[in-house]
């Protein structure tokens, strides 16, 4: 005979299951270089959309002014690199940004030019053929809007986003079911964490003159948004290889 507690058992047993399936539905992305300025904005909205956020960096700490933050323990904050991605990880989710990368400073040496490609370029390279091995069809990359004088190989800055896109446009050949999507934002405009949790606002100064140059200056919640439309976005006949500009993001 059933008693009441037989059916609540049933009835709680049931509901995890459920739970559990939906968990397992649910889209998984991973975010290389996730614990910075952008990556964590693109790890809430995607929070926000129910998407499980796998944020990746070479620490792997959560940062310090979103301890406090519930959304936060939703996100996992791990160790990875993009210039060694883990492809068994990778095999387990559906989509990648990649937004590793550096200020656009000047180099002096040769060792500085290198280190700019490879933070801007091979790490980002590396883990979008990795995405692609691993059976992932969709890709997006955080570049950069670079103005044409300084759009040259001899800056290690652009020679690095230019060698990250061109793997972009690579994956986005592998089959007619993947796409790649690369983001080229100007200045991003926002606040800003240090490693200590300080926050430093670039809004007073940026803000005003992303209304005299919209094609220069962008939110960082802006920027956040479109990647994650982009990453989510099922419209059929879409290119499978797009560039969003500063102003059209
Ligand atoms: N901020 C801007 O105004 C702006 C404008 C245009 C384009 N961008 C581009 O947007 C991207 C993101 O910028 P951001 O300002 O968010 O940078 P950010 O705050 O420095 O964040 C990048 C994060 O990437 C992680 N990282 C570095 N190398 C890595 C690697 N090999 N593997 C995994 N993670 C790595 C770093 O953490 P760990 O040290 O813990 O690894 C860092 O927290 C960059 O490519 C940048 O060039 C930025």
């Amino acid at each position: 005979m059933l008693t009441a507690e037989h059916i609540f058992s049933t009835a709680l047993a049931y509901s995890l299951l459920v739970k559990k399936n939906q968990q397992q539905d649910r889209i998984k992305i991973v975010v290389y270089g996730g614990n910075g300025f952008v990556g964590t904005r693109v790890a809430k909205a995607l929070y926000e959309r129910e998407v499980c956020a796998v944020c990746l960096s070479r620490t792997g700490h959560k940062p310090l002014h979103l301890k406090d933050r519930k959304w936060s323990e939703s996100v996992r904050w791990c160790k990875g690199d993009a210039s060694s991605p883990d492809t068994q990880l990778l095999e387990r989710l559906d989509g990648l940004v990649t937004l590793v990368g550096s200020p656009p400073v000047p180099t002096m040496s040769k060792e500085a030019y290198n280190e700019q490609v490879f933070t801007n370029g091979t790490a980002n390279a590396n883990a979008i053929r990795a995405a692609g091995e691993a059976g992932i069809k969709r890709v997006v990359l955080l570049g950069a809007q670079i103005p044409s004088p300084l759009r040259s190989k001899r800056f290690g800055y652009a020679a690095g986003k230019k060698l990250a896109m061109d793997a972009a446009e690579e994956f986005s050949k592998l089959s007619n079911e993947h796409r790649a999507i690369v983001i080229q934002p100007g200045v991003i405009y926002g606040r800003r964490y240090l490693k200590s949790g300080k926050a430093i606002s670039l809004d007073t100064l940026f803000k005003p003159m992303s209304w005299i140059m919209p094609w220069q200056f962008v939110s960082v919640e802006k920027v956040a948004d479109r990647i994650v439309s982009e990453l989510l976005c099922n419209e059929p006949n879409k290119d499978q290889f797009i560039v969003i500009k500063n102003n059209q993001i």
